[in-house]
């Protein structure tokens, strides 16, 4: 496990600490990533005391504590606190997940350590560049692809090829998973990385959808699927409980199946 993992853009170096607020009763310590864009200086770890006592249990809690208290300066993406965006995904304490979902208490170490997603860009502090993630997601053409005429009302879908979804339609597209693939960041130019591939998987499975065989031709490479070596990073860094994984080895068994 990366006990700090670092950012690309990275000559880290101690930043400021932040006064500790007065008359708090409890305080927990954050070391949180800064870099600006429009100053000169390398990024920093500055370090914060949040006081616990008034703010909720969360990470996302303390991280807007700070801004909202201390530091207004500080960047971070967060939209709906309720793990369902996908916004708020950062390495905390070591391991990419969200920090809407992950509580202060449940991190390891004295301080809690926040850096953006690891081997991406950073826009900045803790905002990564996904450019190229959401890009990825839109090459498998993640929409309902079909020849038949559209029917009056609806796609119809039998209960049993509905479950087959279950497993891949929740995926939040936080990233968590393909930035902690270590494929991914050698090769993230070229290999589409586990969400893009779950997202692919997805609609192989979806029983209402034509355009099985193209999906497959789309993503039958050697970089774009077969630099996935079942190392399972990301099947342990995602914070909804999917297998990005197995629904690789699943594309990849699809793949096999129609040679034959
Ligand atoms: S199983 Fe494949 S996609 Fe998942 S972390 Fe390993 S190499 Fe990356
Ligand atoms: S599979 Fe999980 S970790 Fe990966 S983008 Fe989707 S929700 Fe996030
Ligand atoms: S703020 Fe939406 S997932 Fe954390």
């Amino acid at each position: 496990m990366v006990e700090f993992a670092l950012p690309k853009n990275s000559k880290i170096q101690e930043g400021k600490t932040w006064p500790k607020p007065e008359g708090a009763t409890s305080l927990r310590e954050f070391k949180v990533y800064r870099w600006n864009p429009d100053d000169t200086k390398n990024p920093s770890i500055d370090t914060y005391y949040v006081d616990t006592g008034d703010c909720g249990p969360m990470v996302l809690d303390g991280l807007i504590w700070i801004k909202n208290n201390i530091d207004p300066t500080l960047t971070f993406r967060r939209s709906c606190r309720e793990g369902v965006c996908g916004s708020c995904a950062m390495n905390i304490d070591g391991e990419n997940t969200l920090a809407c979902t992950k509580a202060m208490d449940d991190t390891r170490s004295n301080a809690v350590k926040i850096t953006p997603l690891p081997h991406q860009s950073v826009v900045k502090d803790l905002v990564p560049d996904l450019t190229n993630f959401y890009a990825q997601h839109a090459s498998v053409q993640p929409w309902l692809q079909t020849i038949t005429p559209t029917p009056q009302k609806e796609w119809r879908q039998s209960r049993e090829d509905r479950e087959k979804l279950d497993g891949l339609y929740e995926c939040i597209l936080c990233a968590c998973c393909s930035t902690s693939c270590p494929s991914y960041w050698w090769n993230s130019d070229r290999f589409l990385g586990p969400a893009a591939l779950l997202q692919a998987t997805r609609w192989v499975e979806d029983s209402r959808d034509e355009a099985t065989g193209e999906r497959l031709d789309n993503i039958e490479d050697p970089f774009r699927i077969y630099r996935c070596h079942t190392i399972m990073n990301c099947a342990k860094a995602c914070p909804k409980g999917l297998n990005p994984s197995e629904a690789i080895a699943h594309l990849k068994l699809k793949l096999v199946e129609r040679q034959i």
